[in-house]
């Protein structure tokens, strides 16, 4: 065995194994080669059983995953891999607080998040899980006293106006969540979210409201990203002088989440008025910790709680269930059979839930972020494609733009379907509707149509192949009863899993993010070069070089004209 290097979290006593030279990849290399040529079609003719077997429930969702182009010998071989790479130690090993994020030396406890009162979760030692209900008691407390009026602004006006300012981690689960649960939103009040330095997002957020009925919560990890303190210094400026240039208003309009106290005070808001979590919730996951203060403002704290026990479930089914019947790990390593053995490149999620139309766009950061990774966690060069490119709109609008293109273009991209038996806003026969067009389309996708058909259908002879759908294309099809704040719990509890199955069996770190500091740290570079009024020295590459004078010389243009 490999010895492990100082500091590295074993994973298995397998782990060192490099991951294409385990005997399952190999057994998988090789039945890719039986498998590839078999079409769904054929699957399905085979087995008139295979829509009903190939089916898992798991807290009350159902996810249909017999329209992948897998056999019952694929599941075992992809649950060996599993088993091989450690997936199960790698579980126990997160959900007892080891500290499994290597690079930061960090738990990764967003279940903790969610876990009942009298749980034991050890950080260190210490029990995590009170300090988890004592925030969100205090969370309770402060949205309490803003939904029935009670906190008054400055000048003694109720909150009417919610605006989140964060980014990332920050800003997607809040934006995503308030979408997705507008339907149990307190409609009397309004709520944005600013994430871009882009002055234009802020300018819009702000312009038709009353600083004296607005509450800013400054939602931030660090409390030092760049886009977030420009737009909160800006929020700040906009009040003040909406406010008489009070500086004690600050304290009434303004929040914070974060984990850094010491900033948090040196912006100027009070740490009374300050949610805090901790350095084991990474951003992506952090929805369900303080950083869902606006969620909990918009839908109130029994929905909220609700939205826990979600995540909570979702968690005991991972942690409990065999991988056979456990959900997030099916999906997790379909996603990996996906990628590595057919070359597929991006994965679209495609949810007929109007409430979900940012459900995609959270899912990119918690995916992308999580497994864009280029080193193994003992950091050796991966020899193997890891995470996928994931993107998606809500159906049906996606079908009249980019799905002629999973039907009929040259790529091969697996598609998670999304839909609910119970629609939010039943109108006539819209629900029925929506959902025979999920159906369809996982149909279509998977079994195509002939060009004998087409034929048979009238088509001349040089239109056939044209008209011809290969099929052959999978997906999955999830299904729940209806999108309560309870469902979404489950639904982003279950992507998370998914994507840490991926990572355990690539064995990468899905918990860091190194790789979005490098622009980071050239911007702040940079912004100084843009702004100075003296002409700065410029020391990077010719282009970056002419687009930072170019800039400089259109503005002293327009200064001039
Ligand atoms: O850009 C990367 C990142 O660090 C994300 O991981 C995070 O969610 C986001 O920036 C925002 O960070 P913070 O909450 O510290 O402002």
């Amino acid at each position: 065995m490999k010895e492990v290097s100082a500091g590295m979290t074993p994973q298995t006593e397998t782990s060192p194994v490099l991951l294409t030279n385990r005997k399952s990849w190999k057994a998988l290399e090789e039945h890719y080669q039986g498998i590839r040529g078999v079409h769904l079609r054929q699957l399905f003719a085979d087995d008139p059983q295979r829509g009903e077997r190939m089916t898992v429930e798991a807290a009350n969702l159902f996810l249909d995953y017999s329209k992948n182009r897998i056999t019952d010998e694929t599941v075992k071989l992809l649950i060996e891999l599993a088993e091989e790479s450690g997936v199960r130690s790698r579980i126990d090993a997160m959900f007892r607080g080891d500290k499994i994020n290597d690079t930061e030396k960090r738990a990764v406890l967003h279940v903790a998040l969610r876990a009942p009162q009298g749980a034991s979760i050890l950080v260190d030692g210490e029990n995590v899980v009170p300090q988890v209900h004592a925030v969100l008691e205090k969370m309770t407390g402060f949205c309490g006293r803003v939904r029935r009026g009670e906190w008054k602004g400055h000048t003694g006006k109720p909150i009417r106006n919610v605006i989140n300012i964060g980014i990332g981690g920050s800003d997607l689960g809040p934006v995503m969540a308030y979408e997705a649960l507008k339907h149990y939103s307190e409609r009397s009040m309004n709520f944005r979210f600013v994430s871009n330095v882009d002055a234009t997002d802020l300018s819009e957020a702000i312009c038709d409201l009353e600083p004296s009925e607005t509450l800013f919560i400054i939602s931030s990890k660090t409390f030092t990203t760049l886009e977030t303190m420009a737009n909160a210094h800006s929020a700040r400026s906009w009040l003040l002088k909406g406010l008489g240039g009070d500086e004690k208003s600050v304290a009434r309009h303004f929040v914070a989440v974060s984990t850094n106290a010491a900033e948090v005070a040196r912006f100027g808001i009070d740490t009374e008025n300050m949610f805090g979590f901790w350095d084991w919730v990474g951003g992506r996951y952090s929805m369900d910790s303080a950083i869902g203060l606006s969620t909990m403002l918009a839908i109130g704290p029994d929905h909220f709680q609700s939205m826990l026990h979600g995540f909570h479930q979702m968690d005991e089914h991972f942690r409990t269930t065999p991988f056979d019947r456990n959900m997030p790990v099916l999906m997790g390593l379909l996603a990996v059979w996906y990628t590595d053995f057919f070359g597929a490149e991006t994965a679209a999620v495609l949810p007929y839930e109007q409430y979900l139309k940012r459900f995609p766009a959270y899912l990119q950061q918690l995916t992308m972020e999580s497994n864009g990774k280029h080193v193994t966690l003992d950091g050796k060069e991966v020899t193997y494609p890891t995470g996928p490119i994931y993107w998606g709109e809500p159906g049906t609008n996606g079908q009249h733009s980019f799905y002629q293109l999973i039907h009929q273009g040259t790529r091969l991209i697996p598609c998670d379907f999304i839909a609910f038996d119970e629609p939010l806003n039943p109108l006539g026969q819209h629900h029925e509707i929506l959902l025979a067009n999920v159906f369809a389309q996982a149909e279509a996708l998977a079994i195509g149509k002939t060009a004998e058909r087409v034929k048979a259908e009238g088509s001349p002879d040089w239109l056939v192949p044209h008209r011809v759908f290969e099929g052959n294309r999978p997906s999955n099809t999830l299904l729940a009863q209806k999108l309560t704040p309870e469902t979404l719990g489950k639904l982003v509890a279950l992507y998370e899993h998914s994507v840490f199955t991926q990572g355990a069996v690539w064995q990468i770190n899905s918990f860091d993010q190194w790789g979005v500091e490098l622009g980071k740290v050239l911007a702040k570079n940079i912004v100084p070069e843009l702004a100075s009024e003296a002409e700065a020295e410029l020391n990077h590459d010719s282009s970056t070089n002419n687009l930072i004078r170019r800039y400089r010389k259109r503005k002293e243009t327009a200064k001039l004209s």
